[in-house]
C-alpha cells in the first residue's frame, strides 16, 4: 500500500449516513440536510438530449478534451453570463469538476511542492495535492474575512517554495464569496511569485443577490473550473470542465487522454442542452427557490442559537457555529441525528484548525422539511 493513502482522510458524515440509512430501516423519519447536491432532478431538456444521444448511438470516446461543440458551447455561456471572451480551445471538458482539479494538480504539483488552501475548505483539495505527493499547506481563516482569503492574510501565509493557491467562491462549506477586487489581488500576487491559482467556480450561478465575477476577468494564467453538477442539476452524469492556461494545455491533454481517455458521451451531449433559454428558466426558479431556503434557514438557525458570523451568498451551505451548544461538533452531529432524525454535517470534514466548533447545514431539501428540521432542533432543547 502506497504511503500516500494514509494521509487521505474519510468523509466523517459517511459514519453519520450510515446511521441515519440504519435509522431509517427502522422506520425513523430522517430529515437530509447533509446533501451536498440539489434535490432537483436534471432538467428534463437535458435528459431528453442525452436520451436522444444514446438512441442514436453517441456511446463512443470523444476527443480527451471533449466534444468541440459542447466546448464551443461553453466558451459561448463565458459570453452570455459574463461578456468575457474565453476561446474555446482553452476549454478542457472534465468528469465532473473532481476530474479538473486533478488535472490541475496533475499538471502543476511535483513531490514536496506546497499548496496554500483555506481552511474551511473542500476537503478534497488537500487530497489531490497529496496524491501528487505535494504538501497541502491548510491556512486557517475567520469570519471577519468571509473564511476566505483576503491579501493580508496571503501574504502572511506565503511560502515561496508554494506552487499553487486553491480557492472557491462560493465556498463549500461556508457559501461565502471571494470580493471581485480581492480575488484579482490575490491571482496578482500569486502570478507575480511564479505559482498559479486554480479557481474553483463550481457555485457559480447559485448565488443569491449580485453575480458572481469569474477569475477569468483578471486573467489569462490561472486554472478555473467549473462544473454541470450543481447549478446545472447534473452529478451523477460527471461532468464539468476547466479553462486552462495555454501554456499547459497540451500537458493538460496527455494527462487527460491517458487516465480519462474521455469525459462520458452521453452526458456531454445531453449538457449541450444546459445553455438553452428552455433550460436556464428552470435553472432559474430552482435558484430563486435555493434562494428562498437560505432566507428561511438563515434566521431561524441564527434564532436557535447557532452563531451564523457571515450570511452565506451562493451554494446551498451554511456554516454555523455551534460552541454554544457543545465542546465538539462530531458528537453534536450524532446526537442531533440519534434524538431529532435530523443530518447535518461535522466541521470536521471541512477543517483541520478547527475541526470541533462548525457544523454544516445543506438546504438541499425542500421548505416544508427545512421548517421540520427547525421544529426538531427547537424541540431537542436548543433553544
Ligand atoms: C467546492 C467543490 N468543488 C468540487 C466539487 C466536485 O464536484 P463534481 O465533481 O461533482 O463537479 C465539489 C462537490 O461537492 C465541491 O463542493
Amino acid at each position: 500500500m502506497a504511503d500516500r493513502v494514509k494521509h487521505i482522510a474519510p468523509f466523517h458524515v459517511m459514519a453519520l449516513l450510515a446511521r441515519a440509512r440504519a435509522m431509517e430501516a427502522d422506520g425513523r423519519d430522517i430529515v437530509h440536510m447533509e446533501i451536498g447536491e440539489p434535490d432537483f432532478p436534471t432538467p428534463e431538456p437535458i435528459v431528453r438530449a442525452g436520451q436522444q444521444a444514446l438512441a442514436g448511438g453517441a456511446t463512443h470516446y470523444t476527443p480527451a478534451l471533449g466534444l468541440p461543440e459542447l466546448r464551443r458551447a461553453i466558451s459561448g455561456h463565458y459570453r452570455d453570463c459574463y461578456g468575457l471572451k474565453v476561446p474555446w480551445q482553452r476549454i478542457v471538458v472534465t468528469p465532473g469538476g473532481s476530474g479538473a482539479l486533478l488535472l490541475a494538480t496533475a499538471v502543476l504539483v511535483q513531490s514536496g511542492d506546497e499548496v496554500i488552501l483555506p481552511d474551511p475548505g473542500y476537503p478534497c483539495n488537500r487530497h489531490f495535492v497529496r496524491l501528487f505527493d505535494g504538501v497541502p499547506v491548510n491556512v486557517a481563516l475567520t469570519a471577519q474575512t468571509g473564511f476566505q482569503f483576503d491579501l493580508p492574510a496571503l501574504q502572511r501565509s506565503w511560502r515561496d517554495s508554494a506552487v499553487a493557491l486553491m480557492l472557491a467562491s462560493p465556498s463549500n462549506p461556508t457559501g461565502t464569496l471571494i470580493a471581485p477586487d480581492v480575488l484579482g489581488q490575490l491571482i496578482e500576487f500569486v502570478e507575480a511569485r511564479g505559482a498559479r491559482a486554480i479557481v474553483d467556480e463550481i457555485y457559480h450561478g447559485l448565488v443569491y443577490g449580485a453575480d458572481a465575477v469569474s477569475a477569468l476577468s483578471f486573467s489569462d494564467n490561472t486554472f478555473v473550473l467549473n462544473s454541470f453538477s450543481k447549478y446545472f442539476g447534473m452529478t451523477g452524469w460527471r461532468l464539468g470542465w476547466m479553462v486552462v492556461p495555454e501554456p499547459y494545455l497540451d500537458a493538460v491533454e496527455r494527462v487527460a487522454q491517458n487516465i480519462f481517455l474521455a469525459p462520458s458521451t452521453p452526458a456531454q451531449y445531453a449538457a449541450l442542452a444546459a445553455f438553452s433559454a428552455q433550460t436556464r428558466e428552470i435553472l432559474e426558479e430552482r435558484r430563486r427557490i435555493f434562494a428562498e431556503r437560505r432566507d428561511f434557514l438563515v434566521p431561524a438557525l441564527r434564532d436557535l442559537g447557532f452563531d451564523i458570523p457571515v450570511t452565506p451568498s451562493g451554494a446551498f451551505y451554511i456554516y454555523a457555529d455551534c460552541s454554544k451548544f457543545t465542546r465538539d461538533s462530531f458528537q453534536f452531529c450524532e446526537d442531533i441525528l440519534e434524538k431529532t432524525g435530523v443530518v447535518i454535517t461535522p466541521g470536521a470534514d471541512f477543517s483541520v484548525a478547527d475541526p470541533k466548533r462548525y457544523v454544516r447545514f445543506a438546504y438541499t431539501t425542500d421548505k416544508q422539511r427545512l421548517e421540520e428540521a427547525v421544529a426538531r432542533l427547537r424541540a431537542y432543547g436548543l433553544s
